[in-house]
């Protein structure tokens, strides 16, 4: 019998002693694919981005090498590909085809540029993202609370910068509301965000903020868009690429309505390198993971996790991945044989098949596959050749990546920053007021009134207090300067580092 990519509510994933599928109404209860390195993981992640795509289903998928970004283009029908479809029972029918890609880029280089404003990312995952301590988290949550009850808007790095630099300057009287904002706290958030800007993530930070439909878009030929990010340089600096994979979930979890079981997902969200996530993750983080995974799925959201081991993955988030492929693993170490061990005990077992055994001996491509059937169980374990895809296998050009995002439905929609007025423009311009207002007081009305100290409107925490001789006007213009010339002594820093390393990134 030949197959096509879709069969009746299914995704063709390849063949054991009969074809394996995966069934759309349970694709989402997640999944994971594993395996060691060059066993076959990004080519089955294209094979299925590519059967939901045919299905309708909008994907999304982090790129870690720039090889997935090939289903953008037309495949080449090689040798050992039309060897595979042959194996698997496609025949004639294996169609070489491009998918409906849209490329995006945290760095607006190779897509179209994501952003979100501070205030969307949230004091847990910026703080993950600045890798805080309790302490410093507590202040940020601070700033947080305090730009939210005096509804000031945070959108950007700069944003972050004013508030946090405001908060420290009122600390003595927001003390009581709002708890301690410890000093030199306030000076390591500094500084750490200094680190998150030199590594390019000012980019990311402001409007347009990324709208979360463009995720969900499908083409005119009926075939769900696939998102692919670019994430070769994002990888590099591994807090900022998972704590953005996170928000992206948690910003799904939060836009999307309840959907119930559908017959097929809204969306499957493909998570690349997935260790780096709960590597170290403080418990807080983990449990906000669980959470969205457990959450998200009643939203008709999909998440697959890749990863090199499946140990990686916490038992809490990997009991609720429901669709297994797992490819070739080594088995040296003591380590790895555990690994193993743990890796062929998640499968129902096949009496047929000696899962450990198997695991070690899988070819490139070839993969353990267990997926949910009937009423939602997970299938009985198979050994199971991989499809090959319709979409190229490896990377596309860079010409190529250039038409496909100059063709692409959002093309123009972000690629224009707007720095519209926010925390920055306002804590500066009440500053200014402040100092202009005790300027033109100085000496007059409200040197009686206030004993030299301020107006009401003056920005509290810049206390006058027993300090007579020195008038608030000259205190906050000294404040302002110092902020001035910090800012002046960032931006040189950040010409000289950039001049250093040639990073234009
Ligand atoms: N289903 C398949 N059909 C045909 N060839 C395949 C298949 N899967 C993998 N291959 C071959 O194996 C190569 C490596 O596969 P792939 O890039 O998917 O490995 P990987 O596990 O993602 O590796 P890494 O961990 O290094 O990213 C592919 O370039 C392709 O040549
Ligand atoms: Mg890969």
């Amino acid at each position: 019998m030949s197959q096509s990519v879709l069969q009746d509510g299914k995704i063709f994933i390849g063949k054991s002693t009969k074809p394996e599928y995966l069934e759309l109404r349970f694709a989402n209860r997640h999944g994971l694919i594993t395996g060691a390195t060059g066993t076959g993981k990004t080519v089955t992640l294209q094979v299925l981005a590519e059967g939901f795509s045919a299905a309708g289903v909008p994907v999304f998928a982090a790129d870690i090498k720039g090889d997935l970004s090939g289903l953008a283009a037309v495949g080449e029908p090689k040798d050992f590909l039309v060897k595979r479809a042959a194996e698997v029972g496609l025949g004639d029918d294996w169609k070489q085809r491009a998918y409906p890609t849209i490329f995006w880029d945290v760095f607006g280089k190779e897509g179209h540029p994501i952003r979100a404003t501070v205030l969307d990312m949230g004091p847990l995952l910026l703080s993950r993202m600045l890798e805080l301590n309790e302490v410093q988290e507590g202040v940020l949550n601070i700033a947080f609370r305090v730009a939210a009850d005096e509804k000031i808007p945070v959108l950007d790095l700069k944003d972050l910068r004013a508030i946090i630099a405001n908060v420290a300057e009122r600390s003595k009287e927001l003390i009581q509301k709002y708890g301690n904002v410890a000093t030199t706290s306030v000076g390591a958030i500094q500084r750490r965000l200094l680190v998150l800007e030199e590594q390019g993530a000012d980019q990311f930070f402001g409007e347009p903020s990324l709208d979360i439909k463009d995720f969900m878009r499908t083409a005119p030929d009926g075939r769900g868009v696939i998102s692919v990010l670019a994430a070769d340089k994002l990888m590099e600096k591994p807090r900022l690429y998972t704590t953005f994979l996170l928000w992206m979930l948690t910003k799904l979890w939060q836009t999307l309505p309840e959907a119930g079981d559908l017959p097929k997902p809204k969306l499957v969200f493909f998570f690349d390198e997935a260790h780096l996530l709960f590597n170290e993750a403080p418990k807080a983080l983990l449990e906000r993971i669980e959470q969205i995974a457990r959450l998200i799925r009643s939203k008709g959201v999909g998440v697959y996790f890749i990863t090199q081991n499946p140990m990686d993955v916490p038992n809490s988030v990997s009991a609720q991945l429901g669709n297994r492929v797992q490819h070739a693993l080594r088995a040296f170490t003591p380590q790895e044989q555990k690994a193993v061990k743990v890796a062929a005990e998640t499968f129902r077992k096949n009496p047929d098949l000696d899962t450990e055994r198997v695991i070690m001996e899988l070819k490139v491509g070839e993969a353990l596959v267990s997926t949910l059937e009937n009423k939602g169980e997970p299938s009985m374990v198979q050994r199971t050749l991989i499809r090959p895809p319709e979409g190229r296998v490896g990377p596309v050009s860079e010409d190529e990546r250039l038409s496909v995002i100059e063709y692409s439905p959002v093309y123009g929609k972000y690629e224009e920053t707007i720095d519209r007025e926010s925390a920055h423009e306002i804590i500066t311009k009440r500053t200014n007021t402040a100092t202009e207002e005790a300027g033109s007081t100085g000496g007059g009305w409200g040197d009686i009134i206030f004993g030299g100290g301020g107006g009401s409107n003056a920005p509290a925490g810049s206390k006058p207090k027993g300090r007579p001789s020195q008038g608030m006007g000259e205190m906050i213009g000294k404040d302002l300067q110092r902020s001035i010339s910090r800012t002046i002594a960032t931006t040189i820093k950040n010409i000289i580092v950039k001049s250093i390393t040639g990073r234009s990134r």
